[in-house]
């Protein structure tokens, strides 16, 4: 599995282009069919085939940060709970109760052990079943067979992978790849909202520079340059690269020295539905939960760029938070919300990608190979 550039190398790279005016380009471009976010039968494989078979980004470990700590939520339309054991483990559970199917938790928080509210069967952190109120109602239970349902789970990269499939593992296309999310980075808000559009459309605006000039005239743009990324890929995930004008500050750095944290904005593609973006001074973990074929729950985690013990790093990443998401973070938005109700207007039997555009390509390869699987 090929590493991604490191901090030196990538900037040789960006100063190129910014030389020559040019940017990456993929060998080909693609042609998606518009019918792939429009079916319903599609919609229903990508779920069934792609997102439940595949370990996905759950959330970051500092969201587990001590045992009990536990996350429930859906996931490819599973109720899941991640928690972390009293042993230090991160599990996850199918989060439906043995007895009945209510949900055992809801939302996020910290216990020693998950008591369902409709009757009161208790959990271990473990999932083993503990406790049956009244249980000489249930002559014939085996307590041993009703524990919660477990998922495979592990951590890597400072993120927490749910798979729903049992057979679905980790593929190793993070192990030569730094730390996505460092263990000193402070979880500092974990918030949800629903898009009308489909989540593969959200997803899209995450993958390349192209639209920087015209979609973002006088919010990124100022600060960056009109389609130029270094773009990369790992297994079936990818990096996007889009380097900041301050880099510039850098040229006078020997190229062994340069360290790019604050010059670019990291935007890493996790196969297939979560997204980690590294801006100047926060870290975001961002899933884009399909709801229905037009409706995406976006899942987003944000974390200080810098340690918990620096005493502005907090400040710092709210402000850059901020205003990422009120300016450049909300134009995309409404051109993903636009693109949504286009899909209608019949104009377009394909979208087509140019070169420039080539992790959207690649990602779009990947899900027609695991959907193909
Ligand atoms: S459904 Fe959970 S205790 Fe009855
Ligand atoms: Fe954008």
């Amino acid at each position: 599995m090929a590493a991604l550039l490191d901090d030196p190398a990538l900037a040789e790279r960006i100063f190129a282009h910014i030389d020559e005016g040019t940017t990456d380009l993929a060998a080909a471009g693609w042609r998606e069919p518009v019918a792939n976010y429009r079916s319903q039968a599609r919609f229903d494989a990508e779920l069934e085939r792609v997102l439940r078979r595949t370990a996905t980004p759950f959330c970051p470990s500092a969201a587990l940060a001590e045992p009990g700590a536990y996350v429930a939520r859906v996931a490819a339309g599973t109720p899941v709970v991640a928690l972390r054991d009293a042993d230090g483990v991160a599990r996850a559970y199918r989060n439906s109760c043995r007895h009945r199917g209510m949900q055992v938790v809801e939302g996020s928080g910290c216990a020693r052990a998950l008591a369902c509210r409709y009757h009161g069967w208790t959990y271990g952190l473990d999932g083993a079943l503990k406790h049956v109120p009244h249980a000489h109602g249930f002559p014939d239970l085996d307590k041993s067979r009703h524990g919660l349902v477990p998922l495979p789970t592990f951590e890597k990269s400072g993120l927490v992978f749910v798979a729903q499939d049992p057979a679905a593992r980790d593929d190793g296309s993070f192990d030569r790849v730094p730390d996505l999310i460092g263990k000193d980075q402070r979880l500092f808000a974990a918030r949800e909202s629903l898009l009308p559009a489909n989540w593969k459309i959200f997803l899209e605006g995450f993958l390349e520079g192209y639209h920087i000039k015209t979609t973002h005239p006088s919010t990124f743009l100022p600060f960056g340059y009109d389609n130029l990324n270094v773009i990369e890929y790992f297994g079936r995930n990818s990096r996007v690269v889009f380097p900041f004008q301050r880099i510039e500050k850098l040229r006078d750095v020997p190229p062994a020295q340069r360290r790019l944290g604050g010059a670019v904005t990291y935007v890493y593609q996790l196969f297939p539905n979560a997204v980690v973006t590294v801006l100047s001074h926060h870290t975001a973990l961002l899933i884009l939960e399909p709801v229905s074929l037009g409706e995406t729950r976006l899942v987003t985690y944000s974390l200080t760029n810098r340690p918990a013990s620096d005493p502005k790093a907090q400040a710092d990443a709210e402000r850059d938070a901020a205003f990422v998401n009120q300016t450049g973070g909300a134009e995309d938005a409404a051109v993903v919300c636009a693109i949504q109700r286009g899909l209608a207007s019949g104009a377009n039997e394909e979208f087509v990608y140019g070169r420039f555009e080539g992790a959207i390509a690649h990602f779009h390869r990947a899900l027609d190979a695991a959907l193909a699987s």
